[in-house]
C-alpha cells in the first residue's frame, strides 16, 4: 500500500525492490552516512548510495539541534538501562524480556483527522522518506540522561504523507497491547491501564526535531528500546517518547496520556524538560548522565527544554510552564 503516488516521488527517492525487501537494513538505516563516515552496517560500498543515505553532519544541521558533540552513551548502556513497563518495572527487565516480542510483520493504524487513514505495513510508512541520523540528549523525568545516536524519519514528513485535515490539532500514539508477549501487561501488580498512550500538540509533532526512530547506533532498534517504531521528542521528558507504536490518531481534542492519567499531579501532558519546575517528589535541577557509578555520579545541570530552547521555546511563548508542566 503505497501512500505517496509514484508520480510524487523523485526518481532518486524510489527504493529499489531488493533494498525495500531487506527490512532489517531498512530499519537500521543501511547506507546511512554519519558525520561523514559509513555506519558499521556491514553493507558493501555498492549499497552505500541507496536512498537511505543521510546528509553528513554540518554546522548548519548542528545549529538545528540535530546533532550534539557531547559524549555518546555507550550502546551497552542504551540497550540495558531501559524504561519499558510492558516488560517490567526494573531497568534491566526490558533487555531481559523484550526478546519475546514479535516485531516483523508490524503494521500501524492511522486514524482520525487524516485524508489517508488505513492500516499500513511499517515499510510502507517509511518508503519515500529518507532516514536520518540524529544525535539527541534523552532526559528521563527520573533525573538520569543519555546521549543517543538515533536513526529515523522526521514525524512532519510522515504526517505530510498522511495529510492531516484542518481539524487535526493533536497527534495521539498508542503502543502495542499484546500481553502474551509483554509480561508487564499481564502482571497483577501493574497499575497502568494498557495500552501505553502518548500525545503531542500538532506544532510539537511538526517540529523538525521530532523523530520516529527505527534504529540506533547504526543498527535496527533493539526491542527494549521500542522496536520497531518509536517516537523521540528530545526536549521533553523521556516518557513522552512512546515505544513500539501501532496506532497514530489525529485528533481535535487533547489525547489522554498514560502517565498523566496515572498521576496527574506529577506528570503533565506537556512534560517539557524544565530545571525550574521540580517534580513534587524530587528536584529537576540536575541529572545523572549515563554511564555513571556510585563513585562517579556524573551529575550535570539540567538545561531548559533539555538544551533545545533555541529550537522549541517559541512553541510555548506566553504559556505558564509551571501550570502546563
Ligand atoms: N513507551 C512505552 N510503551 N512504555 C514505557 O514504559 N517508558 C518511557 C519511554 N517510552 C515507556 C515508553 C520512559 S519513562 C522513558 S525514560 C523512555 O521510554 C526510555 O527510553 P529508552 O529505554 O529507549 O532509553
Amino acid at each position: 500500500m503505497l501512500i505517496k503516488r509514484p508520480a510524487d516521488i523523485p526518481a532518486s527517492e524510489i527504493t529499489p525492490e531488493h533494498i525495500y525487501l531487506r527490512r532489517r537494513e531498512l530499519m537500521a538505516g543501511a547506507g546511512l552516512f554519519a558525520a561523514g563516515a559509513l555506519l558499521p552496517t556491514g553493507l558493501g560500498a555498492s549499497e552505500a548510495g541507496s536512498p537511505l543515505e543521510a546528509r553528513p553532519a554540518t554546522p548548519a544541521l548542528a545549529a538545528k539541534g540535530f546533532y550534539t558533540d557531547e559524549k555518546k552513551t555507550p550502546f551497552e548502556d542504551v540497550a540495558r538501562y531501559n524504561n519499558f513497563y510492558e516488560f517490567g518495572t526494573d531497568k534491566g527487565d526490558p533487555a531481559k524480556y523484550a526478546d519475546a516480542l514479535t516485531v516483523d510483520p508490524w503494521s500501524v493504524a492511522v486514524e482520525g483527522e487524516v485524508a489517508r487513514p488505513g492500516t499500513y505495513p511499517l515499510e510502507d510508512l517509511l518508503t519515500g522518506i529518507d532516514l536520518e541520523e540524529r544525535i539527541y540528549r534523552l532526559r528521563c523525568v527520573e533525573a538520569w540522561s543519555m546521549v543517543i545516536p538515533w536513526i529515523g524519519i522526521p514525524l512532519h514528513k510522515l504526517l505530510a504523507k498522511l495529510e492531516p485535515t484542518s481539524k487535526a490539532k493533536y497527534v495521539e500514539f498508542t503502543t502495542l497491547y499484546r500481553p502474551e508477549e509483554m509480561r508487564g501487561q499481564r502482571s497483577r501488580f501493574s497499575t497502568i491501564d494498557w495500552p501505553y498512550m502518548e500525545g503531542l500538540r500538532m506544532d510539537e509533532a511538526m517540529n523538525p526535531l521530532t523523530l520516529m526512530a527505527t534504529g540506533l547506533y547504526g543498527r535496527e532498534l533493539p526491542k527494549q528500546n521500542g522496536a520497531p517504531f518509536r517516537l523521540v521528542v528530545p526536549w521533553k521528558y523521556g516518557f513522552k517518547s512512546i515505544k513500539s507504536i501501532v496506532k497514530i490518531r489525529l485528533t481535535e481534542k487533547q489525547p489522554r496520556t498514560t502517565w498523566q492519567e496515572l498521576a496527574p499531579q506529577e506528570y503533565g501532558f506537556y512534560a517539557n524538560v524544565n530545571p525550574n519546575v521540580d517534580h513534587p517528589r524530587w528536584s529537576q535541577k540536575y541529572e545523572r548522565r549515563l554511564p555513571n557509578s556510585l563513585f562517579d555520579p556524573n551529575r550535570i545541570k539540567t538545561r531548559m527544554f533539555n538544551g533545545y530552547e533555541e529550537q522549541v521555546a517559541h512553541l510555548y511563548k506566553g504559556m505558564n510552564l509551571r501550570r502546563y508542566y
